[in-house]
């Protein structure tokens, strides 16, 4: 990864971390986007006493205005951009808007990564065309076996329920994953998700209701993995020779598998595509 920069949302903890820690040590440029200054700080100076070099950029990504001003200051910090991770995202368990009328589990899992790609695309454009590819990841889930809303996707007029929430948050993560890798497969950029397994972080202790709240730490004890482990993927599919030229694929322990059927509907795909632009027409 010499010579090389990654711009990496969530990095303050859990997988997002340990990846950020990972490509840094293999000499990535790691620029961090957080919310939280001293978690930034923290893990900035994490990056360097490894030996290795990177930025942060603060913002709050269940925020699009905060989204765009983050893609600006990355346009402005570097000159490439070979790949960029959307790890950031979490579980809310009780229904809550952001200031700008989203339900939050959509703004922060899918429609901030949206809005992070569309104005960092010309970037990485740049960058393929230079040096020949870029790679886009997305941190989606197993738990994204639920049908997209379309009449309600802010969750205003159904009765909320979290899980339900993050489950289609991370379907429409894997279907933008899928249209988009189709949308720029000419230009060098691949874009592909992967499903992290159990990963043993602050998001696997959330408040999920029954029955999750039972399955999720039982599952965690047989299967659950350090975040140190599960980085391996994202940092294998971000900065591996063997991983050049996957694309549009959801992943898994490095090998590619089949997402929910509703995920690969090429109509919906569109559709979904469309109709976000025109939610986030003031930010795109
Ligand atoms: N853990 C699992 O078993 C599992 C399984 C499947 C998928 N995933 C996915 O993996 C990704 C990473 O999750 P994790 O398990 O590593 O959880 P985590 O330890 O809670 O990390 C989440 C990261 O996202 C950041 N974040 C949360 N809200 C934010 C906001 N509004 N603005 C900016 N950053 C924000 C957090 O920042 P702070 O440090 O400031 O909180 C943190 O750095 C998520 O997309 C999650 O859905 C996890």
């Amino acid at each position: 990864m010499v010579g090389k920069t990654v711009v990496m949302t969530g990095a303050t903890s859990g997988l997002g971390r340990a990846t950020a820690l990972q490509l840094a040590e293999n000499y990535a440029f790691v620029v961090c986007v957080a919310r939280d200054e001293t978690k930034a700080r923290k893990v900035l100076k994490e990056i360097e006493n490894e030996g290795g070099r990177g930025q942060f950029v603060l913002a709050d990504l269940s925020c699009m205005a905060d989204t765009v001003e983050a893609a600006e200051c990355i346009g402005k910090m570097v000159d490439r951009l070979d790949v960029l991770i959307n790890n950031a995202g979490n579980h809310f368990s009780k229904y809550r808007a952001t200031s700008e009328g989203f339900e939050s589990t959509l703004a922060l899992n899918y429609l901030s990564p949206f809005v992070l790609t569309h104005h960092l695309i010309e970037r990485m454009e740049q960058t393929a065309s230079k040096f020949g590819e870029a790679r886009i990841i997305n941190i989606s889930s197993i738990m994204h076996k639920a049908p997209i809303n379309w009449d309600d996707l802010n969750s205003r007029d159904t009765k909320y329920k979290s899980t339900v929430a993050y489950y289609q948050s991370k379907h429409m993560l894997i279907s933008f994953t899928y249209f988009l890798s189709n949308k720029l497969k000419e230009t060098g950029i691949t874009v592909n998700c992967i499903h992290p397994g159990f990963v043993k972080t602050a998001l696997a202790k959330s408040d999920y209701p029954f029955p999750m709240n039972v399955i999720v730490p039982i599952v965690g004890l047989f299967i659950g993995e350090s975040p140190e482990q599960a980085a391996d993927t994202p940092v294998w599919l971000a900065s591996s020779n063997e991983a050049r030229g996957i694309n549009g694929k959801y992943v898994h322990h490095r090998k590619a598998k089949t997402s929910w059927p509703p995920t690969r509907d090429e109509d919906a795909q569109g559709r979904l595509f469309t109709v976000t632009q025109s939610m986030l027409e003031e930010w795109l």
